[in-house]
């Protein structure tokens, strides 16, 4: 059995801003039952501390460059038998508002400083010097909140094998060089080949740079980043590190999205009564957000952060064309102000065909995955993407851009894919609104030919998106870095 400490930002239910936190909630189960020691460590949001019941100081202990001493306390994930230490450091965490913003959506002022005591907290754990009575044989950290843990480890001997996960590499924690210099962080890190970036500090390049190996969440995003489109200005340093580099896609939490068994749900569905179950939750989706009840029209929804990201602005593209057919549309999401007016004025202007809802909700997010027929994801990159798997199990067709993730998980539906049973979905290129608005004609097209309709939605449901494959993949990289027989540094 490893030690395997997971050194992330977010993990549901504590806390969850999006995908990172449904893989850092989901990945340690899977790997836990395949026999790993895992435990994971947090900052100790508000939010997340007030989320659990049994919350047990467990040592506590002064921090390089911070005033006031740290504790670590102890829990369990919630739902799970996965141990969970939050960073009781009330100054820097015990806030309102999001992880990384305050509550008018600015990011902190003191972020530099929030993720460097975490990091730092994680490397003192790391190296047995906290008396936490259990130390890893492997540190594996994820995006740039944790980017610094694998430059702190770096220089020292023994240490535990690092493993640096990208999910999202348009994030990447850059600061100026004062930060650097406030932090105290050594003085070798300030070099081209570490830490600096174009004369700033990069919180991720710590990850990508010192990381024994260095993954991200599906091989086609591991394979764009490489190059200058997608590399967000570190493609170089991605291609000097091809050799470690592995793209492993993510799995979903079965139980938590299983629409046989989801509380959320008007009418939770199994396989075998897809049908009528699609039915029901559609028509409670129309009631609860006020659109007519038209189980004839296709219902399409996205569920999102409104940012660039996700194409939203391709989506406002393509609305005005789309709703001259016979269509309606949901969307959940919150984020960049422009796109949530605007898209609130869609719903004003479209008060039949389009609802909104600007917020976050996670109970609703369920609802409108069960009770729509196709879900879009625009997506100008996608490392992963987890709501097209969540569409899929749902029996809910996704029409999504062909990249990153998004190209891994979804078949397009053509004559070929059709006929051999392998279509699942709709997937497009190009980065138009007209290239959008023509893929969602062909799903509304598909959509009145019910049989095949059917024939998609069926092949989402059956397929396996559990962390059972990918879980594995993460053992074997473990493998290559601790044998699974060794016993600690
Ligand atoms: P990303 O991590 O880039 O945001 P993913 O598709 O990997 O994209 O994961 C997004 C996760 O966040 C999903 O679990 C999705 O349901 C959830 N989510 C996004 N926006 C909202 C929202 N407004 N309300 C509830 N859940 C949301
Ligand atoms: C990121 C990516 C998303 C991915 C998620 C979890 O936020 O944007 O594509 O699914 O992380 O890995």
């Amino acid at each position: 059995m490893r030690r395997i400490l997971f050194v992330t930002s977010e993990a549901h239910p504590l806390i969850k801003t999006g995908g990172l936190g449904d893989v850092c909630g989901s990945l340690p189960q899977a790997l836990l039952k395949l026999g790993e020691d895992v435990r994971i460590l947090l900052p100790g949001y508000r939010f997340a501390m007030t989320r659990v019941r049994h919350l047990k100081t467990v040592v506590e202990f002064r921090v390089p460059a911070v005033a006031d001493p740290v504790r670590l306390c102890e829990t369990r994930l919630p739902g799970t038998s996965v141990k969970a230490w939050l960073i009781d450091a009330p100054a820097f965490y015990d806030r309102p508002g999001s992880p990384y913003t305050d509550t008018n959506h600015q990011p902190w002022h003191d972020n530099d400083v929030r993720f460097a005591l975490f990091a730092r907290v994680a490397a003192m754990v790391a190296q047995g010097i906290t008396a936490l009575q259990w130390r890893p044989d492997i540190v594996h950290c994820h995006d740039w909140q944790s980017g610094l843990t694998p430059a702190l480890l770096s220089s020292l001997s023994p240490r535990p094998a690092t493993v640096f996960t990208i999910h999202n590499l348009a994030y990447q924690g850059v600061f100026g060089y004062d930060s650097f210099a406030a932090l105290q962080l050594p003085s070798a890190l300030w070099s081209y080949t570490a830490l600096e970036y174009h004369g700033q500090l990069s919180f991720i390049k710590g990850g990508i740079a010192f990381a024994d190996r260095v993954t991200t969440v599906s091989p086609t995003y591991a394979n764009e980043i490489q190059t200058p489109d997608f590399g967000h200005g570190l493609d170089g340093l991605l291609r000097h590190r091809a050799a470690d580099l592995r793209g492993i896609l993510n799995g979903i939490d079965p139980r938590e999205w299983n629409p046989a068994r989801d509380n959320a749900l008007a009418a939770p569905y199994t396989q075998r009564k897809f049908i009528v179950g699609k039915r029901a939750n559609k028509a409670a989706l129309q009631a609860e957000l006020g659109l007519p009840l038209r189980p004839d029209i296709p219902l399409m929804g996205m569920v999102s952060r409104l940012v660039e990201q996700k194409g939203v602005d391709l989506l406002l593209q393509a609305l005005p064309g789309l709703l001259k057919q016979p269509l309606q549309v949901v969307v959940l999401g919150t984020g960049q102000a422009y796109f949530e007016q605007a898209l609130s004025s869609m719903a004003k202007h479209y008060p039949t065909q389009v609802a909104v809802v600007i917020g976050y909700d996670e109970a609703l997010a369920h609802r409108i995955i069960a009770g729509i027929d196709m879900f879009v994801m625009p997506s100008r990159f996608e490392p992963c993407g987890l709501t097209q798997l969540y569409s899929l199990r749902y029996g809910t067709v996704p029409v999504v851009r062909r990249v990153g993730g998004l190209a891994d998980t979804v078949t397009d539906a053509t004559e070929e894919t059709l006929a051999d049973g392998r279509a699942d979905g709709v997937a497009f290129d190009g980065e138009t609104g007209d290239a959008l608005q023509a893929a969602v004609q062909r799903a509304t097209a598909l959509y009145h030919q019910q049989a095949v309709w059917h024939q998609l939605c069926l092949q989402g449901m059956r397929q396996d998106f559990s962390w059972r494959h990918s879980a594995l993949e993460y053992q074997r990289l473990y493998d290559e870095l601790v044998p699974r027989t060794g016993e600690n540094l």
